[in-house]
């Protein structure tokens, strides 16, 4: 770039010179590709995985693009007929979202059986039907005519993948989807050395970003990766190296360099297996906002059930509106200080935990609460469901014996003459039958009358009211907004970041209402319910069964929360004391189980539609286990079933 600068640049002052004189050289990166394949849209890493050896010299054949598709199709035919070929690619097809009949354009044929394999005629001309210009084979396979003989430098996986027929460099390939409900913060990619980079391209979508997927026929689980390729998409208050974190904030996005390390949470995920697709929508720092007003730097999320224009819930609203929304979305990472798993499960119908408190370690997370922080999982069947917290949390007995007993509180529920509590009824009375065993009424207000400790008095919904309000709003603001006050205040001369009003609210409500004399009382209080909720309540421990009791109560009952109506500004954080705090002051696990979805006529599509109702699961400290094994089986036996994507958790 020597030319053209003119006498301008003789004018510049002696800085920019030394600038110029000392930077020598720029970077380029080869970032990746995008591809439209039969109208799908597709990214090719930047980074090849192998490299196609063969004499053959494909620059006299007819392809005419430096990037084309090629499919690795490995088999242990020993002969490869039309039928064979035909089955392969039909799992393929079946298997795989990102696979499609547009990569037979090249083929690489690989065999894993024993001695040498012969690719019959008839599966060539099948190839042929499908458009290959191309087929390569293994040197196993016995010399053909029609044949190129190659060989892949680097071993790999069958699947659909870009090839460069000038080079013979591989790439994999990405399907991109468009992230139509905004469930996503930022699309990521492997950097190919541990850590991650924003996805460097985008599909079609108004105002949205895209998210790539690579192909499941890359992957097969194993008892060292039990995750392997499961699509993971993480809450974006969780650090992950090599991308900047939200907590739902722009300033915050802003401010800080892109993550050095990833949290030993997510790490373990990646380690077993899953595969991070994205950083995904957050309450801002996991408080508890409102659509639509309370969230002003960043939109909401979109809850995909009923008309779909009902409130996510939150505070992790990305990963619960996603997994309800995206078949190519497996797992999504949330958090629950308060009900930030719980509250997405029940609003999108999923499964989804908040487990026992050290659970997994939360360093390297934006926190809220450190004594309440817990990190969960959603899915939308309890195998996947059960199978990813068995990876992931390491300090929990794997209990297979039930409890027989089911704590029920007759005013928890709905009368039974309602859509959603017939529902419930039903769904207990099958639990019932299933550990054969009937509920035990209980009353929570008044065996605490009875039995609460001498050195707290009073109602548990007085000495609870302001507990967890306390625990939040002040231990978030002396651990996260002092240091990102000062943080952002050096490199912007002393201003302050924008908040949300929601944060803003519930951080000086703790200042002005006592602070941090306030929240050493609100632990003390935590401490003393959950020593009595494991002695006194319902959350004793148990040699055989791990837990006393299940304790059941329900989580949503069908209610709409339309995201176009005005609530009033928020003032305080949640006061008062509910079902759904036990797990949050106990410690103890709460698992959200789909249940059933109940009508209702929608203001805004003018039709009948659809909410979720869910079941919350209880149990004593640490019995995370025993909780989702009893769910799995409950599903095995029909008695809890998968939810789909989309509009209805069942449709017919
Ligand atoms: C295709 O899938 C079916 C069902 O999963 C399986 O039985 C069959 O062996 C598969 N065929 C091939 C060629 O992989
Ligand atoms: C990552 O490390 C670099 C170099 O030490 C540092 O400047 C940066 O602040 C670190 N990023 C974060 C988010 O801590
Ligand atoms: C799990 O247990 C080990 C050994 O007791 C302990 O060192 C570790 O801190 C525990 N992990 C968590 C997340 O509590
Ligand atoms: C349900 O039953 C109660 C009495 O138990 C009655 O007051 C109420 O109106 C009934 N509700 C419906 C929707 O039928
Ligand atoms: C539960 O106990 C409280 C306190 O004794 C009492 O006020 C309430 O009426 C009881 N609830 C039911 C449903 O019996
Ligand atoms: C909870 O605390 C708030 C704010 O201090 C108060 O207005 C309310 O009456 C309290 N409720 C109970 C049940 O103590
Ligand atoms: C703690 O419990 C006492 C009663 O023992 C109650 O007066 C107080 O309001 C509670 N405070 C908090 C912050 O939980
Ligand atoms: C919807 O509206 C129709 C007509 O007013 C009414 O008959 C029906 O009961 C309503 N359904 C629900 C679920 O509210």
């Amino acid at each position: 770039m020597a030319l053209g600068f003119g006498s301008r640049l003789w004018r510049v002052s002696a800085s920019i010179v030394l600038l110029f004189a000392t930077s020598t050289t720029s970077t380029t990166i080869e970032d990746g590709k995008l591809f439209t394949v039969n109208g799908i849209s597709y990214y090719g890493g930047g980074t090849a995985v192998s490299k196609i050896v063969t004499s053959a010299d494909f620059s006299t054949t007819q392809f005419n693009a430096d990037i084309v598709p090629i499919t690795i199709i490995r088999t242990d035919d020993a002969v490869l007929t039309k039928d064979s070929l035909k089955d392969i690619i039909s799992n393929y097809s079946d298997s795989d979202d990102v696979f499609q009949t547009g990569f037979l354009q090249s083929v690489f044929l690989l065999y894993d059986g024993a001695g040498r394999s012969k690719a019959d005629i008839s599966s060539h001309q099948a190839l042929q039907k499908f458009g290959s210009k191309v087929v390569m084979a293994s040197p196993r396979y016995r010399p053909e005519a029609y044949l190129t003989p190659a060989k892949l430098l680097h071993d790999l996986p069958k699947g659909p993948y870009f090839f460069s027929p000038q080079t013979g460099e591989v790439y994999q390939a990405f399907r991109l989807y468009s992230d139509h409900q905004v469930a996503f913060t930022e699309g990521a990619l492997s950097d190919g050395n541990g850590g991650f980079k924003p996805l460097p391209a985008a599909a079609s979508g108004a105002m949205t970003k895209s998210v790539a997927v690579p192909s499941r026929l890359y992957y097969t689980p194993t008892s060292k990766k039990p995750l392997a390729g499961l699509r993971l998409g993480v809450k974006d208050i969780y650090h992950i190296k090599g991308l900047r974190t939200s907590g739902g904030n722009r300033a915050y996005y802003d401010l800080y360099s892109p993550q050095n390390t990833t949290g030993p949470a997510i790490q373990r995920l990646i380690d077993q297996g899953a595969i991070v697709v994205g950083k995904m929508g957050t309450v801002q720092f996991a408080n508890g906002d409102n659509p639509t007003a309370d969230w002003v730097d960043f939109h909401c999320p979109f809850n995909p059930r009923g008309d779909g224009y009902q409130a996510p819930g939150g505070s992790s609203s990305g990963p619960g509106a996603g997994i309800g929304a995206y078949d190519w979305l497996d797992i999504a990472v949330g958090s629950d200080t308060g009900g930030s798993m719980r509250s997405p499960a029940g609003m999108q119908g999923l499964f989804a935990n908040r487990p026992s408190t050290g659970a997994v370690s939360l360093d390297d997370v934006i926190p809220l609460c450190h004594a309440l922080d817990t990190a969960g999982v959603f899915s939308r069947n309890a195998a996947t469901w059960s199978k990813v917290l068995h990876a992931w949390y390491q300090n929990f007995t794997d209990y297979r014996e039930y409890p027989k007993k089911i704590f029920y509180q007759d005013s928890s529920f709905p009368a039974t003459n309602t859509s959603a509590g017939a529902m419930l009824e039903e769904f207990v009375v099958k639990v019932e039958d299933f550990l054969a065993t009937k509920r035990e009424h209980v009353n929570i207000s008044s065996q605490w009358e009875k039995t609460h400790p001498s050195t707290t008095a009073g109602a548990i919904n007085d000495v609870l009211n302001t507990t967890y309000a306390f625990l939040v709003s002040v231990d978030q603001y002396r651990s996260l907004a002092l240091p990102f006050y000062a943080d952002y205040a050096k490199k912007h001369e002393g201003r302050r970041p924008f908040i949300n009003p929601g944060p803003l609210a519930r951080w000086t409500w703790g200042q002005n209402n006592g602070g941090d004399a306030a929240f050493t009382e609100a632990l003390k209080n935590k401490t003393s319910f959950k020593n009595w909720w494991e002695t006194d309540g319902y959350g004793k421990a148990d040699e055989k069964t791990c837990s006393e009791g299940i304790y059941l109560y329900p989580y949503t009952q069908g209610d709409t929360q339309y995201r176009n109506v005005y609530f009033s500004a928020p003032t305080a954080p949640p006061l008062g004391f509910s079902n759904g705090r036990i797990a949050v002051l106990a410690g103890t696990p709460d698992m959200i189980v789909p249940v059933g979805e109940v009508a209702y006529n929608s203001t805004i599509s003018l039709k009948t539609e659809y909410m979720p109702v869910t079941m919350s699961f209880g149990a004593a400290r640490g019995c995370d286990f025993m909780l989702v094994n009893l769910i799995e089986d409950l599903e095995k036996a029909g008695i809890v079933k998968p939810v789909s994507t989309g509009s209805m958790m069942y449709p017919s």
